[in-house]
């Protein structure tokens, strides 16, 4: 199979085109054949060597769509030719062929489309997780979005509103980005510098009740402050790369606030049963027409550098799929 693929950490001319072999899918696994591969920040992060250095050939690729090509021994209720949609705890998505394990494989159900379904596996379960679970929304709280434009932000503020949230403000990092963001449902969106006193000032000083943060760094130290009595901050990235926030708890308890984290990988590992109920939340408020699932770019594989480009400099908005077999 054709894939993309790097074995050296690096900015986006390590990824490259090469052949390989075609992977089988083992005991309690599925082999998907792909149409579209989700792109997430995570994989520039990978291709960097954020998670460790490289190991040999490695795949990015958190999430795809496809068609089912195998089914490992003991798989049960999915058939091969079958429309799925997948996450990929172990990367590899850039690729004509992909494995992943039974329980990270949903069919595609009505409303949903094989280009939707190829950015769904990882953003879908992660934006329900930190609303609902991490952040532990409840009807009527005021809830702050970093990176509101992203893939993530852009499909966080439809399930807050939908689970019934008040007030949302979202913030982005440059200016070009408030205009989209505005249309996301956002009430209120604020550029990222000087976003704290314009948040206190929005909320006439009370502040918010759940802050959404993959950014990090300076911009988590300044959303601490920002919570109301018993608000939730969920770290959930820290793509601002630089040092993260570190506090006694003390000024937690002192200020009856609550600081929490979000990962994917970890519930991938620890309770795979909690990404599947998310992502079949999300599901549930599609088909109920409270959340709408949009790509905004369907990007041909070839140009997968240039999209890595403008992810490393913060420069995308909303989901981007990459088409690797549109159809598969
Ligand atoms: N913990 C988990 O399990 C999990 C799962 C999925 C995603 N994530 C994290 O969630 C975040 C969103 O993921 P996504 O794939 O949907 O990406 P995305 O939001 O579409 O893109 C990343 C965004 O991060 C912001 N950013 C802030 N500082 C940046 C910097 N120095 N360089 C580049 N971008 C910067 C940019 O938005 P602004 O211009 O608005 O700042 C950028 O658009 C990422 O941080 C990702 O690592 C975490």
């Amino acid at each position: 199979m054709e894939a993309i693929a790097f074995d050296t950490n690096g900015g986006p001319q390590v990824l490259r085109r090469v052949a390989l072999a075609d992977p089988a899918p083992g005991p309690g696994e599925v082999l998907i054949r792909v149409a579209y591969a989700g792109v997430n920040y995570a994989e520039a992060e990978h291709r960097r060597g954020v998670f460790g250095p490289v190991n040999g050939l490695e795949v990015p690729g958190l999430e795809v769509s496809g068609v089912v090509a195998g089914l490992g021994a003991g798989v049960d209720g999915l058939a091969v030719g079958q429309p799925v949609a997948a996450y990929l705890p172990d990367f590899g998505g850039y690729a004509e062929l992909a494995v992943t394990r039974a329980e990270f494989v949903l069919p595609v159900p009505d409303g949903l489309d094989l280009v939707a379904a190829g950015g769904f596996g990882c953003v879908a379960p992660t934006a329900y997780g930190i609303v609902a679970a991490a952040g532990r929304l409840a009807a009527g709280e005021t809830v702050l979005i970093h990176a509101a434009a992203g893939g993530v932000g852009s499909l966080a503020v439809q399930i807050a509103r939908a689970l019934g949230a008040g007030t949302l403000i979202g913030t982005v990092g440059r200016a070009d980005k408030v205009a989209r963001a505005e249309q996301l449902g956002y009430d209120l969106v604020l550029p990222r510098t000087g976003f704290a006193p314009a948040v206190l000032t929005a909320t006439a000083g009370r502040g918010v009740d759940v802050v959404l943060d993959p950014v990090g760094g300076s911009v988590r130290a300044e959303s601490l402050p920002l919570l109301a009595p018993f608000g939730r901050l969920v770290a959930f990235g820290d793509a601002a790369a630089e040092a993260d926030l570190s506090l006694p708890l003390l000024s937690l308890w002192k200020h009856n606030r609550t600081a929490g984290g979000y990962n994917i990988g970890d519930l991938a590992r620890r309770a795979p049963g909690l990404w599947r109920a998310h992502a079949l939340a999300v599901l549930g408020l599609i088909a109920e027409g409270k959340v709408r699932f949009e790509v905004a770019e369907v990007v041909p594989l070839d140009e997968v550098r240039a999209v890595h480009e403008r992810l490393d400099a913060g420069a995308t908005v909303g989901k981007i799929v990459l088409r690797i077999a549109a159809g598969a």
